[in-house]
C-alpha cells in the first residue's frame, strides 16, 4: 500500500511527481503529499483525500524545485487526515521523509525519542523514523546517507523510503526492505517510484532496488550500498511497459478496459507456451524442475483474495489432470500456523502485484522449511518473482483497477497450463486428449470475446438489482471458486453484501436467507454437475428467490426456471472458469457504476496489500 515517487534532475519536479502519484493512486488514496526543495527551502503540501484534492490545494502556491518527492497513502497508523499525510519532517524542519510500509518497533523508538525531547506532529509510525534519522545525524556528526543507514539498522518492519534534506538540495536518499522500489535512470536525472508506471514516459532504463539496499542519488551520480555498507553494482534493465497500457483508452473505467482486454491478455499468456498440434505445453520458467515435479508428494498453493480464488480453480485442474494432491491456503493463515512442509513439497504462490505481504511471508516460511517455491505473478520484477525458485509470469499487462479481473483469468490460464504440463510430464494424460484440450484452449480467447457480447443484457440485469442489499453466488466444482470470485467482485466495488457458496452447501444454512428479494447468481453451465445445479436452482425458486443463471449457449432447461439467463459459449469443463467469470465481472461493474460507486478505487481498499 502507499505509492511513492521521487525526482532529482533538471526539470521541475512538481509535474513529474503529481503525475506519478496519479499513476500510483491505485496503491492507496486516503491522502497525498509532496515535498519540494527550492533554494534550500523545504516546501510541503499535503492533504487528506485523493491526489486531485492535493493538486487543487496547491494551486497558485510556489511549486518550484528540481528535487521533490510525493506520497499517496493507504492509512495504517493514524487516521486519514492532513496531519497524518506524508511527507513527515524532523523536529528541526530540515529533513523530510515519505514511506511505504510499517515500522513495527515504532512505539519503543517513539518513547525513547520523546525522552530525548522530540515532539511529534502525527500519529504515524513514519514520523518516528525521520526523528530517528535526525537524532543520529545530529549525534554521530555524519552525513545523511550514513545517518539513514544507521537508523534503518534500528528499525524492524517493512519500508520503502525517500529522504530529503533542505540543506543538501542536490541529493536524495532512498532505501527499501519488503516494499517495492524502482529507480529510473535518465541523463542527468533520476526517478524513484513504487513501480515503473510513473517513470516510463521519461526513461526505459530502471534499477529494481533489492531488500536492504540504500541508494544515494545526485543528478549525475548513483551509489547503491547494502545496509551492511557493502557497495553494490547496479543492474540496469530495460522496461517492456508501454505508455498506452496505462491509459483508459476510451473506456470509462480501467476496470471495464481490463475486462475487455481479456481475449488479448489470455492470448498473451498462452503465447509460446502451447503447441496444440503436437499436444505439448512448454513452461520454460519451471522446466529445470521437471524431475522434481514428477516425484512431488503434493502442491500447496498460497495466495490472498482473488489470487486465492484462482488457486482454488488450480486445485481442481491440477488434481484432475496430474493426480497430484493440492492444498490451497490463505497466505495470511498459512504463515501463522506451523504447517507440515518438507523438501518434497512444491509451493505455488500466486499474486498479481507480486508484493502482497502475507504471500511473501508464506513464501519465506515455506522456503525455510525446504520446499521448492514457484511464483505466478503479473508484475515483472516485483518482489515475489525474486523470492521464488522459479515461476511463470501471467503477462496480463498492468492492472490498474483495484478489482482484479484480467489478472484472475490470466492466473487461471497459467494454472491450466501447469495442470496440463504436470499431466504431460507424469503421463497421466494421453497425447490425443492433450491435443484436444490444447486446441480448445487456443480458442478460448475468441470464446471470451463472445462472452463479452452479453454486456448490454448484463447491464439491463444490473439495473434490476442495483438496489439489492444482499446477493448469493452459487457454483459447484470449479464453478464454486468462480462463485466466490463473483461475490468478491460485487462486494468490493458496489458495497453490496455478497457471498459465494458451493451450491450444495446452500441447504446447510444460507437457504434461510432466501426470499423474494434475494438475487441468487448460479453458475449453471453444461458440465458434470449440471443436473445437480438444476436441483439447487429449484430449491431457490421454491423459496421465491430470484435466479440469475450463467448458462451454456442454447440451454433450454435452466431457462425454464431461472428469472434471467446469461449465455456463455460451450467449452470443456476445464475452461469453464475462464468463461463463466466474464459475465460476473460485468455484472459487478454495471451494478457498481449504477450505484455511483468509484469502481476503480473502491473505498478502504488498495491494489497492493503490502502490510499484513
Ligand atoms: O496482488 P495480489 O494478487 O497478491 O493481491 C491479492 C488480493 O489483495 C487481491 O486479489 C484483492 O483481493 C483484489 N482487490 C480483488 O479484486
Amino acid at each position: 500500500m502507499c505509492g511513492i515517487v521521487g525526482y532529482i534532475g533538471f526539470r521541475e519536479a512538481w509535474p513529474i511527481v503529481i503525475k506519478g502519484l496519479k499513476r500510483l493512486e491505485y496503491r492507496g488514496y486516503d491522502s497525498a503529499g509532496i515535498a519540494l526543495i527550492d533554494n534550500n527551502d523545504l516546501n510541503i503540501y499535503k492533504k487528506a483525500g485523493k491526489v486531485k484534492e492535493l493538486e487543487d490545494f496547491a494551486e497558485g502556491q510556489n511549486l518550484t524545485g528540481t528535487i521533490g518527492m510525493g506520497h499517496t497513502r493507504w492509512a495504517t497508523h493514524g487516521a486519514p487526515s492532513d496531519r497524518n499525510s506524508h511527507p513527515h519532517t524532523s523536529n528541526n524542519g530540515r529533513l523530510s521523509i515519505i514511506h511505504n510500509g510499517i515500522i513495527e518497533n515504532y512505539a519503543i523508538l517513539k518513547d525513547e525519542l520523546e525522552q530525548r525531547g522530540h515532539t511529534f506532529n502525527s500519529d504515524t509510525d513514519t514520523e518516528v523514523l525521520i526523528h530517528l534519522i535526525e537524532e543520529i545525524y545530529k549525534n554521530e556528526k555524519t552525513d545523511l546517507l550514513e545517518a539513514v543507514r544507521l537508523a534503518l539498522k534500528e528499525v524492524s518492519g517493512a519500508y520503502a523510503i525517500v529522504v530529503m534534506d533542505q540543506d543538501n538540495p542536490d541529493e536524495l536518499i532512498a532505501a527499501r526492505k519488503g516494499s517495492p522500489m524502482v529507480i529510473g535512470v535518465g541523463q542527468g536525472e533520476y526517478f524513484i517510484a513504487s513501480d515503473a508506471t510513473p517513470i516510463i514516459e521519461y526513461t526505459k532504463n530502471v534499477i529494481y532496488l533489492n531488500d536492504n539496499e540504500i541508494a544515494f542519488l545526485k543528478r549525475d551520480e548513483l551509489l547503491i550500498k547494502r545496509l551492511d555498507n557493502v557497495v553494490q553494482t547496479p543492474y540496469v534493465q530495460e522496461l517492456e511497459l508501454k505508455l498506452e497500457m496505462l491509459e483508459k483508452g476510451g473506456y470509462d473505467h480501467f476496470m471495464l478496459k481490463e475486462i475487455y482486454e481479456q481475449p488479448r491478455s489470455i492470448r498473451d499468456c498462452l503465447r509460446g507456451r502451447i503447441y496444440p498440434e503436437e499436444g505439448k505445453v512448454q513452461l520454460s520458467g519451471i522446466k529445470e524442475f521437471v524431475d522434481k515435479l514428477k516425484n512431488i508428494d503434493r502442491i500447496i498453493i498460497v495466495a490472498c483474495g482473488t489470487s486465492w480464488h484462482a488457486g482454488l480453480v488450480g486445485e481442481y485442474l491440477i488434481e484432475e489432470y496430474s493426480r497430484i494432491p493440492v492444498e490451497v491456503e490463505y497466505a495470511s493463515e498459512f504463515r501463522y500456523r506451523n504447517p507440515i512442509i518438507t523438501e518434497k513439497d512444491v509451493v505455488i504462490a500466486i499474486s498479481q502485484s507480486g508484493e502482497t505481504a502475507d504471500t511473501m511471508a508464506a513464501i519465506e516460511m515455506a522456503k525455510e522449511k525446504g520446499a521448492t517455491i514457484f511464483g505466478i505473478c503479473n508484475v515483472v520484477g516485483a518482489s515475489i518473482p525474486r523470492l521464488t525458485h522459479a515461476g511463470v509470469y501471467t503477462h496480463a499487462g498492468p492492472e490498474i483497477g483495484v478489482a482484479s479481473t484480467k489478472a484472475f483469468t490470466a492466473q487461471v490460464t497459467v494454472l491450466t497450463l501447469i495442470a496440463f504440463y504436470l499431466a504431460q510430464q507424469k503421463g497421466t494424460i494421453t497425447n490425443s486428449k492433450l491435443i484436444e484440450l490444447l486446441t480448445e484452449l487456443d480458442n478460448i480467447p475468441d470464446k471470451v470475446q463472445i462472452a463479452l457480447q452479453s454486456n448490454d443484457l448484463i447491464k439491463s440485469i444490473g439495473e434490476k438489482f442495483k438496489d439489492s442489499r444482499n446477493c448469493l453466488f452459487l457454483g459447484r466444482g470449479s464453478g464454486f471458486p468462480v462463485a466466490l470470485e463473483g461475490a468478491l467482485k460485487l462486494k468490493e466495488i458496489s458495497y453490496i453484501h455478497a457471498e459465494g457458496y458451493p451450491a450444495a452447501e446452500m441447504k446447510h444454512g444460507p437457504i434461510a436467507l432466501i426470499d423474494e428479494e434475494m438475487p441468487v447468481v448460479v453458475i449453471a453451465t453444461k458440465n458434470s454437475s449440471y443436473e445437480k445445479v438444476i436441483s439447487n436452482i429449484q430449491e431457490v425458486k421454491a423459496r421465491k428467490g430470484i435466479v440469475i443463471a450463467i448458462v451454456t449457449e442454447g440451454d433450454t432447461e435452466v431457462k425454464k426456471m431461472a428469472d434471467y439467463c446469461i449465455e456463455i459459449p460451450d467449452a470443456a469443463e476445464a475452461f469453464l472458469p475462464l468463461l463463466a467469470t466474464i459475465p460476473l465481472q460485468l455484472l459487478s461493474y454495471h451494478i457498481a457504476v449504477l450505484r455511483g460507486c468509484n469502481v476503480d478505487q473502491p473505498r478502504n481498499l488498495a491494489k497492493s496489500v503490502t502490510v499484513e
